[in-house]
């Protein structure tokens, strides 16, 4: 476990080269070399190339080597949406759907999201960490090497601060990289009831401690009709970029209200969901580079239509696909199952899926620079499969193609 690790070769090292979100047509580009090999040392890439020609010569007494035959090389994925630290279940909500209640009924009730609340607000962070590190450990299993983490099942100050400290606990003691987001605008809770803008004016208030204390990177807000308004959202947002947080919105996720354009507005580092963003929302995030984070496993979960996935990379847009891990709308970190869908049904290619998965993945938390492709000088995360290319990924549908996982260059999955 020092980080010098050889992956030598392999049928295929998917590159997906690229230091920054690939929009468009550049989505089709994974930059693939045919027997390749990756040389990471002390957890960085130092080269990636042809196999023969790179390890011709090469001292590899320092490295740990795989041999990769008949296998693809990828860049660990990069899940950019999750709200995997959460106490309790829902699994009653799920069969009410069958019967045809929708999850804005629920919640309009008193449950959903204020469900999933009160049983974190009442769980212990031992019991917190408990959960999230197992959930943590089944991601790693399907090749996620990055992972985005959002609070929101707190809505007070104690609460939020709890689950993203969870999160930063888990950080030190996992393999996995975990990025934090402050969600404190996820619902009113009932104690808020009907006094949705007291209750913003009480989340901005709580802004500057999470940033005192260092505890999130990304600013969220659930924008939605009956949740939070656009105005309630640009005022929360605005104030969150003053205090230096980068911006993440959910986004026209059951209707249509203008959260893509606002994304654009404030310069999000993305818009996530989008089920419904309009055709001016997306030409408008094309334009300001908003990487569309889009979470087909909800849409399925919900049995609502997917969102416009092709229609956005016709249109400019740089497409991340994320699972959104959560106790209501989806709760599911199955890679597999999102690329099936995003194939199947938001029609993009496989080649545009992966891309989805990793570098823009790594752009939609900002990380283009250091993680999402196999380019000399990032971080040593990389995915085995057991077949010998990617496309085995939505091809060998809703099964977990992934072997082994390398994350810094030490195998931490296999
Ligand atoms: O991304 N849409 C809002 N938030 C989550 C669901 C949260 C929940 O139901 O617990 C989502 O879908
Ligand atoms: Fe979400």
């Amino acid at each position: 476990m020092n980080g010098n690790l050889i992956v030598k070769n392999a049928a295929q090292v998917v590159t997906c080269s690229g230091f920054k979100a690939k929009q468009g047509p550049e989505m089709s580009d994974l930059s693939i070399i045919d027997n390749g090999a990756v040389i990471i040392e002390a957890g960085k890439i130092k080269a990636v190339g042809d196999s023969f020609d790179l390890l011709k010569g090469f001292d590899t007494r320092e490295f740990e080597v795989i041999d990769a035959t008949r296998k693809a090389v990828l860049p660990g994925f990069v899940d950019s949406h999750t709200h995997f630290v959460f106490g309790g279940y829902r699994p009653d909500e799920f069969a009410w759907r069958l019967r045809g209640d929708s999850y804005m009924d629920i919640m309009n009730r008193g449950g959903g999201i204020a469900n999933s609340v009160q049983a974190t607000r009442n769980a212990s962070p031992e019991e917190l960490m408990q959960v999230g590190q197992k959930r943590l450990d089944s991601m790693l299993s399907f090749g996620v090497t990055t992972v985005e983490g959002k609070s929101g099942y707190g809505l007070d100050l104690g609460t939020e601060i709890k689950q993203l400290k969870v999160m930063k606990e888990l950080g030190k003691i996992h393999p996995m990289d975990i990025i934090p987001t402050f969600l404190g605008a996820h619902a009113t809770p009932p104690e808020f009831k009907g006094r949705t803008d007291q209750f913003i004016d009480l989340v901005m208030e709580m802004l500057p401690e999470i940033e005192k204390q260092q505890l999130a990177e990304f600013c969220d807000i659930f924008c939605e009709k009956n949740v939070f308004s656009v105005e309630q959202s640009r005022k929360l947002l605005s104030r969150a970029k003053e205090l230096g947080f980068k911006l993440k919105i959910h986004a026209d996720e059951i209707v249509q209200f203008g959260g893509a354009e606002l994304a654009a507005e404030l310069g999000a580092v993305s818009a996530d969901h989008l089920l419904q963003a309009s055709d001016q929302g997306i030409k408008d995030m094309a334009g300001s580079g908003v990487v569309t984070t889009l979470l087909p496993g909800t849409a399925f979960s919900l049995k609502e239509p997917y969102a416009r996935g092709r229609y956005m990379i016709d249109n400019g847009c740089a497409v991340a696909l994320a699972t959104d891990l959560n106790p209501g709308s989806c709760f599911s970190e199955s890679i597999p199952l999102i690329v099936a869908l995003a194939t199947l049904y938001m029609h993009l290619t496989p080649e545009e899926a992966i891309t989805a998965l990793t570098i823009n993945g790594a752009a939609a938390v900002d990380r283009a620079d250091r993680i999402g492709s196999i380019d000399k000088g990032k971080q040593g995360d990389l995915v085995i499969l057991e077949f010998p290319s990617y496309r085995f990924i939505p091809y060998h549908v809703g099964v977990n193609t992934v072997e082994t996982v390398i994350k810094k260059g030490d195998v931490v999955f296999s």
